[in-house]
Order: C-alpha cells, then structure tokens, then sequence
C-alpha cells in the first residue's frame, strides 16, 4: 500500500490513506489541527511553566501533535523535561516521517524515528513510540502518569474500536488526576463513552468550518 501525499488548506502536508479513505490530519489544516485542537486545549504552554511534561500521543502517526507540543513547551521553557509516548501500529506511516516537513520547530528533530529506531532522547526531551495495537499497549502504561492526552485515531465511524468505553477507561487509569484529553471528534457516540467511562467531556475549539473538538478530564 502506499499513503498519497495531500496539501491541506494551511499549505501543510499530510497523507491520505486510501484503504481506509481518510487522511492523517483534518483537510482544514494539518499543523492548525496541532496546535489548536491539541496542544492548546490541553494547555501545554502552562504546563511547561511547571518544568516537566508527560505525554501521550495516541495513534502517533506523523507525529505532528507531539512535535507541535514540545515546539511550543521549549519556547515557554526551554529546560522543561518533557517525556512524549506515542502509540501506532503501521511501519508505513513512520516510514513517511521522512517525506513531510511541516513548519513545527522540533519535527527536525523527528526525522531520527524510523521503523528501526522509535525512540529520540534530546537533552530534556524522550519520544518513544510502541509499535503495536494502542489497545493492547495501553495496558502497559503506568497509572496516573500523562499530563497530557492527544487521543487522534480514524474517525469513530471507520474505526469504532478506537472510541470505546473500555479505551477512555484506559485513558482514565493513565491521566493524572489533573491531566486533559483532547480529540478532533464531537461525535455523540464519543463523548456518551467517555461519559461511561467516568471522564468529563465539553467542547473543544471550532477549527476551521468543521465543528468542535473535545477535551475531556477527570474533573468539572
Ligand atoms: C488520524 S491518524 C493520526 C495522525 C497523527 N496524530 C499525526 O499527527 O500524524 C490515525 C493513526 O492511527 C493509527 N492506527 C490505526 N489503528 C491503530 C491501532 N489499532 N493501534 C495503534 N494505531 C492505530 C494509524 O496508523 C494512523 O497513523
């Protein structure tokens, strides 16, 4: 299989994957999608002001979320420790790491992934990526350990198995009790399963024409 390189509606690339028919980012901008569906909801400048960071990246694709978010960590605070655990399953996708360069600082920094090298230690910063099925691997994460959680499978429509309540009870068990969640998705089957699974959910921001994202949290 091979992924089709597109250019989104901010001039930044993405791929689409035509088996399962939907690109790796919104078409109203891949690195906008970054940064204002992920690492703002989930206040990542704040939270570099507090010196150390902990994120999972799920479904880590490209790796465009976490890169934007210790782009905008390090200018906050440039010695912050930041730890990034991202989640995939396809070789193939961080094999195209190689081929994308969007305008995010640190994603220079991303091109040392490969398929025969998932991790990046840089000074204060740890990308590690386990490669396998997010459900399983997820039950290898410690508990209340993420400050952050940028949770961006397919859509719940292609791949429902992503947006159940058994996974946002996963993503309980690993946010600290302080920690955001944020997604693209709205869906009404979404949220009621993150609702299940203990979490609090309201809109996230409106990005583009599209409707608004989701964060969720342990707390109101
Ligand atoms: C919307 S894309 C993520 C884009 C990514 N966040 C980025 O910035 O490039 C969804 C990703 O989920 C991955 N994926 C699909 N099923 C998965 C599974 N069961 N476990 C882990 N990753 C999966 C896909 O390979 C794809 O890279």
């Amino acid at each position: 299989m091979t992924l089709k390189k597109i250019i989104t509606a901010d001039n930044t690339e993405t791929f689409l994957n035509e088996s399962v028919g939907e690109s790796y980012h919104s078409q109203t901008g891949a690195v906008e999608e970054a940064l204002k569906k992920y690492a703002l909801p989930c206040k990542i400048k704040e939270l570099a002001a507090t010196g150390k960071i902990r994120i999972l990246d799920f479904c880590f694709g490209l790796g465009y979320n976490s890169a934007m978010a210790i782009s905008i960590a390090l200018e906050e605070n440039p010695d912050c420790e930041i730890e990034v655990i991202g989640l995939e399953n396809d070789l193939l996708i961080l094999d195209n790491i190689q081929q994308v360069n969007p305008p995010i600082p640190y994603f220079e920094h991303y091109k040392q992934l490969t398929p025969t090298n998932l991790e990046l230690k840089k000074g204060n910063v740890i990308v590690t990526v386990l490669l396998g099925d997010a459900r399983e691997k997820v039950k290898e994460l410690p508990e209340k350990y993420f400050d952050a959680v940028f949770y961006d499978p397919f859509s719940p429509k292609t791949m429902p198995e992503l947006w159940t309540v058994p996974l946002f009870e996963a993503m309980y068990r690993v946010m600290k009790d302080s920690a955001i969640l944020a997604t693209y998705s709205c869906a009404r089957m979404v949220r009621e399963n993150m609702s299940a699974a203990g979490l609090f959910y309201d809109d996230g921001p409106i990005v583009g024409r599209r409707g608004p994202g989701t964060i969720a949290t342990k707390w109101i």
